[in-house]
């Protein structure tokens, strides 16, 4: 399962994407936005992604303007590993990597480079000793400095 969401200014690739998800066969839910509005917030649908793919354990793509703002936030949810993909090698290093969720720019990313995108990373990761050395190294960052007194 694969949860989606973006906010106005990643709509439109959301949407597209979504009739490639459905050509593929790939199971998905979409958790918004549902319509375009252009005063909608990113964090907003991060949030309500990073929720799902958390409790279920699954994949998730956000889509915004430049694909930034969603990659912060949902980094900033314990336990979510996030990368902004925009080429063929951002992709397999998301892959490399076994992130949870990949993000992308509405404005700058063409929609068929966006089905590449998402293809590249949803192949069996190709396991590297390395990359899962460093990315423990990360989530002992992530454990280092949660403080729940803070929240
Ligand atoms: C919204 O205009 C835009 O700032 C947002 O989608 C995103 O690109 C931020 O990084």
């Amino acid at each position: 399962m694969i949860y989606l969401g973006s906010d106005h200014a990643g709509f439109e690739l959301k949407e597209r994407i979504k009739e490639f998800l459905k050509r593929e066969n790939y199971e998905f839910e979409d958790m918004g936005a549902y319509i375009y509005d252009e005063n909608d917030d990113y964090p907003d649908y991060a949030l309500k992604v990073c929720k799902k793919v958390l409790n279920n354990r699954e994949k998730g793509i956000l889509f915004c303007g430049t694909g930034q703002g969603m990659d912060i936030a949902a980094n900033k949810v314990f336990g979510i590993l996030a990368a902004v993909c925009w080429n063929e090698e951002t992709a397999r290093n998301a892959n490399k990597l076994n992130v949870d969720i990949i993000t992308l720019s509405g404005r700058l990313t063409e929609p068929r480079m966006a089905e590449k995108i998402i293809k590249i990373w949803l192949n069996p990761m190709d396991i590297d000793d390395r990359h899962i050395r460093r990315i423990k190294k990360v989530k002992d960052i992530e454990r280092e400095f949660f403080n729940p007194k803070m929240i």
